[in-house]
């Protein structure tokens, strides 16, 4: 056992899923260290809430489409500092529009974020944990990653991808005990899902048998179950927290 501090790594910490998944590593026991890209003081803010509970964390402003100043990151906060013992792949944006009209640009930045960023922590932390023969990674997707969503070919093609990659590390890593899961969320009150129109969402309410939205929390808890001593012979697997959307 080393003396460094063992530490949870969740990118896109400072609101929504991110928050409370922070928030629930932190209660668990884990040193939290969060990115975020924007809003300093939103990250602040959830360090603020970690140490009130009693918890420790750390808040590093790091844009999750920079494979350069991830991989420097790495060397300057993780290497020989921390045991990394979890990392959470949670920063994700929207940038939603039908194909047919889809700017390439919005079709780049989804994909540089959601699936090219992931693959970069996933990388430089396969590293560290792989040294350390140990790990936990737990990547976000999304239920419309498994479904497919009009509007949404962009982040629905970057989702789905990190399915493949999810799969595809769990392979390459369990020799070194490392875990891969993915968490598929289905719809989670968020600011992401708070800008949707509200006939958008009560279609979206029609397709979920459990007839509500899903809270951050169920996503937390689920993150927390897959990091923890219980989860230590899964891998490689999607667990859908989507109240019955997908099955
Ligand atoms: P949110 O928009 O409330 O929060 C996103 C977080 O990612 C923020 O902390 C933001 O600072 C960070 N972020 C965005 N771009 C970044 C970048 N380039 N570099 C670093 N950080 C960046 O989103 P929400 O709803 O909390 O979503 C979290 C994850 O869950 C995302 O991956 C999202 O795709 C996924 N998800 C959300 C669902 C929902 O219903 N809210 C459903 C399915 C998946």
């Amino acid at each position: 056992m080393s003396d460094l501090p063992k530490v949870a790594l969740v990118t896109g910490g400072s609101r929504g899923i991110g928050r409370t998944v922070a928030e629930k590593l932190a209660a668990d026991g884990f040193e939290v260290y969060l990115t975020f890209v924007s809003r300093p003081e939103a990250a602040d803010e959830v360090v603020a809430s970690i140490e009130k509970a009693g918890g420790k964390a750390r808040a590093f402003q790091l844009d999750s489409a920079d494979r350069d100043a991830i991989a420097a990151f790495f060397k300057d906060e993780i290497k020989g500092k921390a045991d990394l013992e979890v990392l959470v792949n949670n920063a994700g944006i929207t940038r939603d529009g039908l194909m047919m009209r889809m700017k390439d640009e919005d079709w780049d930045k989804v994909i540089h974020v959601n699936l090219t960023g992931c693959f970069a922590f996933l990388k430089e932390a396969s590293k560290i944990m792989g040294k350390q023969r140990s790990g936990r990674i737990v990547n976000i997707t999304s239920v419309v990653g498994q479904m497919g969503n009009a509007g949404q070919a962009n982040y629905c093609a970057a989702k789905a991808g990190l399915i493949g990659l999810t799969k595809s590390a769990a392979r390459e890593l369990a020799g070194r005990n490392i875990t891969v899961n993915a968490v598929a969320p289905g719809f989670i009150e968020t600011d992401m899902t708070a800008e949707l129109p509200e006939k958008v969402v009560e279609a979206m309410l029609e397709q979920i048998p459990l007839k509500t939205l899903g809270q951050s929390g169920d996503i937390a808890a689920a993150v927390s179950f897959l990091a923890g001593p219980g989860a230590g012979y899964i891998t490689g697997q999607v667990l859908g927290v989507n109240g019955g959307m997908y099955m």
